[in-house]
């Protein structure tokens, strides 16, 4: 099988400061040679990415959003240059959050994600998953597709694209996927990434995110398709995101 690099993110969303910085990047330098295999990413509030910035360097930096415009009159709104500047290398892109609260639309989606791959200094996570709702209905995979063929409708080429399902019903919630769950989307994903590509499908990197913790990360990631996590609220627990990484070691 393919061999891909395990990849573990953290998305603080609107959560963190200054102090939990110093916190978290010292606990990463203590125990990094036991992650040591691991690429991970920490994506703060932007404000803060200066102050990740001057941390000694034991972990990339990403953007949970970035505006589709390079620059002009988007009061509140941050570019892919500025986030640059800031450190970001990574992006986050069609998170659920943003899906429902602040207007991402399938079509903004694409176009902040054709922007991102288009700039070869950045990788970019596109965040798809379905609601309960839709789950309940049986209409994973046609949600999943559907926001997979619409926003990678531009895009000819994966080689700085992550994928990472996060069910809807699981951020923050406390309910996670089952491993076997969430393995069946993975693979689909997966299928779905080599039918659009091909073989450099079968190197694109799959998150899993919903209510991972350090109790459930060991047997998420020992899933065939499940390369890494993208952690919310265990990712401001120092010892927690730790132990996550570790697992994915
Ligand atoms: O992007 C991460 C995410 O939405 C999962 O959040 O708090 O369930 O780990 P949480």
């Amino acid at each position: 099988p393919m061999q891909r690099q395990p990849l573990v993110i953290a998305n603080w969303k609107m959560n963190g400061n200054r102090a939990l910085v110093a916190e978290l990047s010292e606990a990463l330098q203590q125990q990094q040679a036991h992650y040591a295999d691991v690429t991970v990413v920490v994506c703060p509030p932007a404000v803060l990415l200066p102050v990740w910035q001057a941390q000694p360097g034991v972990v990339a930096l990403g953007a949970q959003d970035v505006n589709e415009h390079a620059d002009g009159a988007h009061t509140g709104e941050h570019s892919l240059a500025l986030v640059h500047e800031a450190g970001a290398q990574w992006v986050l892109i069609g998170h659920s959050e943003r899906r429902q609260c602040y207007g991402d639309s399938e079509t903004r989606i694409a176009q902040k994600l054709g922007q991102v791959l288009a700039d070869s200094r950045f990788t970019a996570v596109l965040c798809v998953g379905e609601s309960a709702e839709q789950r309940e209905q049986g209409a994973t995979f046609a949600v999943v597709e559907a926001q997979l063929s619409e926003a990678l409708a531009q895009v000819s080429a994966c080689e700085r694209l992550v994928v990472a399902y996060e069910p809807v019903w699981a951020i923050g919630t406390g309910l996670t996927a089952s491993p076997a769950q969430a393995q069946e989307v993975h693979g689909f994903i997966r299928h779905w990434l080599q039918e659009k590509f091909g073989s450099a499908g079968a190197a694109v990197q799959l998150l899993y995110g919903g209510s991972v913790k350090a109790g459930n990360a060991s047997e998420l990631f020992a899933e065939a398709d499940i390369d890494g996590g993208l952690i919310g609220g265990a990712s401001l627990q120092p010892e927690q995101f730790v132990a996550i990484c570790t697992a994915a070691q």
